[in-house]
């Protein structure tokens, strides 16, 4: 069932509350060093205030766990997005209690106010009921368009819907979930997966999931070397989770199965250590030596994995092909970004090192949908329903 949509409600004079995700990285001096969240949100927000609506933007940002965490608040988000609006947005010293009911009381039509940190209350990650009632009494109209903390069932994404009349979608979740939607439902073929990064056990169900969709499957990353064991290598000193073994080779299997093309690298950028000083050699998979970790794909899998992106109609792709921050082991990523780039198909990347990457390598404007939400797109891939969006309301 679809579900109502900011674009479907009259908002004049009306109190909005727009959850968004601005959990944005800040840097010392407490400015926003990748500011990409924020726009993402703009369309809504310039739409809410262009009706004339009191607009009330609610967030988290880190893991402040329940507590006041000065460091962690998100005025330097308010600034940002003053700037980008080019109007003034103000700070509320909470995000609900008496306080932030009187700065609501103030606000005009057409003006907007940022509340403190949700999670500098315990309730909002509890789900608490009271914290999802009070944020309630702040708004006529509660809109959520914080995909990234869609897989959160707390009291500013699920909670709140409980106690307001009606609950929308805004445009940046609805455009997530069409682009994400289509790649799960309805994808042009070939289609092609490429997930990478450290961990074979944070991408288990994805890549479950991804077996009954994908035709394709290039797996690269700190997490193809458990693949690597699983199929009898020896992977030196690579990173290696023992205890995926019997999972990593019961999804080769599946895959085998399926008839599915599984690509793992054939060969690697190796080093004794991390380090962006480290002596580096290329090394075959099958000759991996005692001592050395495999920290990127090497160019016969850059060949490979480059040649299949490029006859995809539909590509997703999350996770890095390496330890791409360091620039020795960074070619494998980049390649990937920039073959998904030059593919001509409908691209789709998401979590925060694939994103960084491609605006590295300089192609993000052609990639057709940048997702704003890590965990929240692979669980969406994962099939799992977000809970933020099933509390929305539907549209009769
Ligand atoms: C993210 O950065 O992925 C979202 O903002 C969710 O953050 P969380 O993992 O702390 O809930």
């Amino acid at each position: 069932m679809a579900k109502v949509s900011i674009a479907d409600l009259d908002l004049t004079g009306k109190r909005v509350l727009i959850r968004v995700d601005f959990n944005v990285p800040l840097d010392a001096k407490q400015e926003v060093t990748d500011d990409t969240r924020i726009r993402a949100a703009l369309p809504t927000i310039r739409h809410a205030l262009g009706q004339g609506a009191k607009v009330l933007l609610i967030s988290h940002l880190g893991r402040p766990k329940g507590k006041v965490v000065p460091s962690l608040s998100l005025a330097p988000a308010a600034a940002r997005l003053s700037q980008l609006l080019g109007t003034p947005v103000a700070m509320a010293p909470d995000c609900m209690g008496d306080a932030v009911k009187a700065a609501v009381a103030r606000l005009g039509p057409g003006q907007a106010l940022m509340l403190e940190n949700c999670r500098f209350h315990a309730g909002d990650e509890k789900n608490d009921e009271a914290m999802g009632r009070a944020l309630a009494e702040l708004c006529d109209v509660f809109v959520n368009d914080a995909f990234g903390a869609a897989h959160r069932a707390h009291a500013s994404t699920v909670g709140v819907t409980k106690f307001v009349p009606t609950s929308a979608c805004g445009f940046l979740m609805a455009r997530e979930l069409t682009y994400l939607g289509r790649a799960v439902t309805n994808p042009a073929r070939p289609f092609v997966a490429v997930l990478g990064g450290a961990k074979v056990s944070d991408k288990i169900g994805v890549l479950r999931t991804l077996l009954r969709r994908v035709d394709v499957l290039l797996v690269g990353g700190g997490m193809a070397y458990t693949f690597l064991k699983a199929q009898g290598m020896e992977v030196g000193a690579s990173l290696l989770e023992t205890d995926k073994l019997d999972v990593a080779r019961a999804i080769l299997d599946e895959a085998r199965a399926k008839g599915i093309t599984f690509l793992l690298p054939m060969d690697h950028v190796v080093a004794e250590r991390a380090e962006a000083t480290a002596a580096t050699r290329l090394a075959d998979s099958t000759a991996i030596p005692p001592g050395w970790m495999g920290l990127d794909i090497g160019p016969k899998a850059r060949e490979a994995f480059t040649k299949l992106i490029r006859g995809a109609r539909t590509v997703v792709w999350n996770g890095p092909m390496g330890v791409f921050e360091l620039a020795p082991f960074r070619e494998g990523t980049f390649a990937v970004a920039r073959a998904i780039a030059a593919s001509g198909a409908t691209s789709i990347v998401g979590g925060g090192d694939s994103v960084a990457a491609v605006a590295q390598a300089g192609v993000a404007d052609k990639i057709s949908h940048i997702s704003t939400g890590g965990g929240a797109s692979l669980e969406f891939l994962e099939g799992i329903e977000l809970p933020g969006v099933a509390a929305l309301t539907e549209k009769k």
